[in-house]
């Protein structure tokens, strides 16, 4: 299989690269090739074979000599390409970390661990888009998997407190310049204990509101504040975030004929990379809480039931334990005031693994074997 790789050297496609070589998957591919949008005729990346000097991204006759066509490039890329790749007669795989073709009928959203027989019965039907999810969706699904898989949901509402990586490099890079700057702004007092903390509340809190805070990305401070709304504004109440948290849940499931309700407010803080989520989950029945995590834990290899002690809980379930690993722990699990059907969970996830690069490897995994 000859396969191409487009938008590499990206955040997500870096990350892509780097679990491509820890799992040796340039072993299995017979001849991968380097595409560039910027250095056509440059070196490809060191992965422990001789490869093509870079191919021209934008050029159809190039990229139609491939089998597979794998993009981190983003949505602009996938949009100006791709129609003219397939408008020229193209019939091979397109796999995509954009959100751009996510909703076509004739795209399957990829999570093998969770939706393994749609990809399947996509394969045989002679499917040839296979599209990463939208991160926090991926990440609740690769968490909550065992009870949509034993059909136990009725609905559920996800309160989330995603990274700054989800938008974008440049905006962990705004992260840490606005906790740096924060701190500037008052190292002196903090340095001396007799200093009071009101003093120092103030100065931070009318640095926040100055317009010199670096919040040229996010738009408002994040350091040292949080930001209610993710994507666009949609007109109706809902973030392009929170729309997607549904549909895309059910695509995924490919139950989009009988939708599972999910709906919740997604908010931006001040973590780098891991993605959190607090759910709450009507059951469709008073399931026990041993069975509730038995489902959890059985899922998938990745999906860690902590269990719902402080201790656990702030040792295992948070972003620093969980940014640059494949877990996806679940806890803070435990039936609700409401009754026995309601039950709360919590779950982080790194938002460039499962939520990004994770699923698109996996999938040329898949094609190949
Ligand atoms: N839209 C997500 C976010 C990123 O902004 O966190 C990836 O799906």
């Amino acid at each position: 299989m000859r396969v191409g790789f487009v938008g590499w050297r990206g955040m997500v496609g870096s990350v892509l690269m780097q679990r491509m070589r820890e799992e040796n998957d340039f072993a299995v591919i017979d001849e991968p090739v380097f595409f560039t949008t910027s250095n056509v005729g440059g070196s490809a990346p060191d992965i422990g074979c001789d490869v093509p000097a870079l191919k021209d991204a934008r050029s159809v006759d190039a990229l139609k000599a491939m089998d597979v066509i794998v993009t981190c490039q983003g949505g602009d890329y996938t949009n100006e390409v791709y129609p003219r790749l397939r408008a020229a007669g193209w019939k091979g795989y397109w796999i995509d970390a954009a959100s751009a073709l996510r909703m076509e009928d004739d795209a399957i959203i990829i999570l093998d661990p969770v939706n393994r027989n749609v990809i399947d019965q996509g394969l045989a039907q002679g499917v040839r888009d296979y599209i990463g999810g939208n991160c926090t969706v991926s990440l609740m699904l690769m968490a909550l998997g065992g009870l949509f898989q034993n059909d136990a949901v009725e609905w559920v509402t996800s309160m989330t407190y995603q990274a700054a990586s989800g938008a974008g490099a440049q905006n962990m890079r705004e992260l840490l310049t606005g906790m740096g700057a924060i701190h500037g702004k008052v190292s002196g007092l903090l340095a001396d204990p007799a200093s009071a903390i009101l003093d120092i509340d103030r100065q931070v809190s009318d640095f926040l509101r100055d317009d010199g805070f670096p919040s040229q990305h996010f738009g408002a401070p994040l350091a040292g504040s949080l930001i209610p709304w993710i994507d666009k504004d949609l007109g109706n109440g809902q973030s392009k975030e929170e729309w997607k948290g549904s549909v895309e849940t059910n695509k995924i499931l490919g139950r989009s004929a009988s939708p599972v309700p999910v709906d919740g407010l997604c908010v931006r803080i001040g973590a780098m990379r891991c993605h959190s989520q607090a759910l709450t989950i009507k059951l469709k029945r008073d399931i026990p809480l041993d069975e509730v995590e038995s489902m959890l834990a059985s899922a998938n290899p990745w999906a860690k039931v902590v269990p719902n002690t402080r201790e656990a809980s702030m040792r295992e379930l948070t972003p620093a334990a969980v940014t640059g690993t494949l877990t996806t722990p679940v806890g803070r699990l435990r039936k609700m005031a409401m009754g026995g059907e309601y039950l709360s969970a919590f779950t982080v996830g790194d938002q460039l693994l499962w939520g990004a690069a994770e699923p698109l490897r996996r999938m040329l995994r898949i094609l190949i074997e």
